[in-house]
């Protein structure tokens, strides 16, 4: 049994990732989040210049998790370049960066590419920094140019990051797909509010931000299990996981590494090794090899009892007894039940 996964040609010691803004944006912060038994790490969303983000408030705790507007604060790639020399020797870290066009994204991946990153994620999703992230990152064309784009600069894996803010996810996906994209990544955080009742206004200085933690899970792994149908590129799962049920449930949603954020702010490093640890016992007693073999499971499950729930309906048609055809309240599908077509089978 091994919990070794591969997200196309990355292989992951490891299925679980630290997600971009959580402990990524330092080299030490890196290295320890490597020690933690992370497969990898993703740093913090990097852009063309320096930015300080939003003004304070720009982070809350709420019922189920947290919602920040940190607004992309980073140091723009020239400093970031010292970041990436401490962490990479000490093991695999995916660059992430965000641009306002095609050209950008490419120049900031090649930069991340020259720094050491085994992959680069390119944040098509941040709900909360005006001209970046999910403003870029819903029209399927845009996409497309972008990931394209940035393709022809780059050699290692190119990974798009999705976000839930949408009603077209598989459409975008798609374009990732068709843009040349090595992965999908789901989900950045839903776009939210909290207002203060005692001041009668938002909390957040930017007023909305994004709402990350336990509360966003269920939507991750609907969101990674339309993907699964809609992509055939790896998918990688995030949003709410913070143990071994959290992470079987994207892996058997279609997802074949994840990625884990605000539980790491809460509980610490340690999370991956409590993850592994869980991960590791349930596999071996529910006859699981690898992560591989639990990749998408979900959709198996659904089809064998689709196909289970079909062989019973054409059972039941045959021993419809004689004479019983037409009385009231018999349903007779007839020998062609179940059929590819037949409006009465359910698909
Ligand atoms: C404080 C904070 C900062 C974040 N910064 C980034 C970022 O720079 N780039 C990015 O792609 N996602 C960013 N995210 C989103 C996370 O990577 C992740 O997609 C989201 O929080 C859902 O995962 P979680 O529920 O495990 O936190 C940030 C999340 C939080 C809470």
């Amino acid at each position: 049994m091994s919990l070794k996964t591969d997200v196309e040609s990355l292989p992951l010691e490891a299925p679980g990732m630290v997600a971009s803004g959580i402990m990524g944006e330092t080299g030490a912060s890196m290295v320890r989040m490597l020690e933690s038994g992370a497969g990898a790490v993703v740093t913090k969303s990097i852009g063309s210049e320096p930015r300080p983000g939003h003004a304070n408030p720009c982070f809350t705790e709420v019922k189920g998790g947290f919602v920040n507007a940190m607004g992309l604060p980073n140091p723009g790639i020239d400093a970031f370049g010292a970041e990436m020399g401490e962490a990479v020797p000490h093991g695999k870290v995916v660059g992430s960066v965000f641009g306002a066009s095609a050209g950008e994204f490419a120049s900031l991946a090649a930069k991340m590419e020259d720094y050491g990153a085994c992959a680069v994620e390119l944040n098509l999703s941040c709900p909360h920094a005006r001209g970046y992230g999910m403003e870029v990152g819903t029209d399927p064309k845009l996409v497309k140019g972008i990931v394209s784009e940035v393709k022809g600069s780059v050699s290692v894996p190119v990974w798009a990051k999705l976000t839930p803010n949408t009603h077209i996810l598989g459409e975008i996906a798609l374009a990732v797909q068709d843009g040349g994209g090595d992965a999908v990544v789901a989900i950045n955080t839903l776009k939210a509010m909290v207002i203060s009742p005692e001041f009668a206004r938002p909390y957040l200085s930017n007023r909305f931000g994004g709402l990350s933690g336990p509360a966003i899970r269920a939507v991750g792994v609907r969101d990674v299990f339309d993907l699964y149908e809609a992509v055939s590129i790896p998918i990688v799962g995030v949003g709410g996981i913070s143990d071994w049920r959290d992470a079987a449930q994207y892996i058997m949603a279609g997802a074949r590494a994840f990625q884990v954020g605000s539980a790491v702010a809460k509980e610490g490093p340690e999370v991956f090794s409590k993850i592994n640890r869980g991960l590791a016992e349930f596999m071996l007693d529910h006859g699981y090899d690898s992560i591989s073999d639990m990749v998408g499971v979900a959709h198996d499950r659904l089809r064998e009892n689709h196909r289970r729930d079909r062989r019973e309906l054409r059972h039941q048609d045959l021993r419809v007894p004689d004479g019983c055809q037409g009385l009231p309240g018999t349903v007779h599908h007839g020998m062609g039940a179940g059929h590819a077509g037949d409006p009465h089978v359910p698909v």
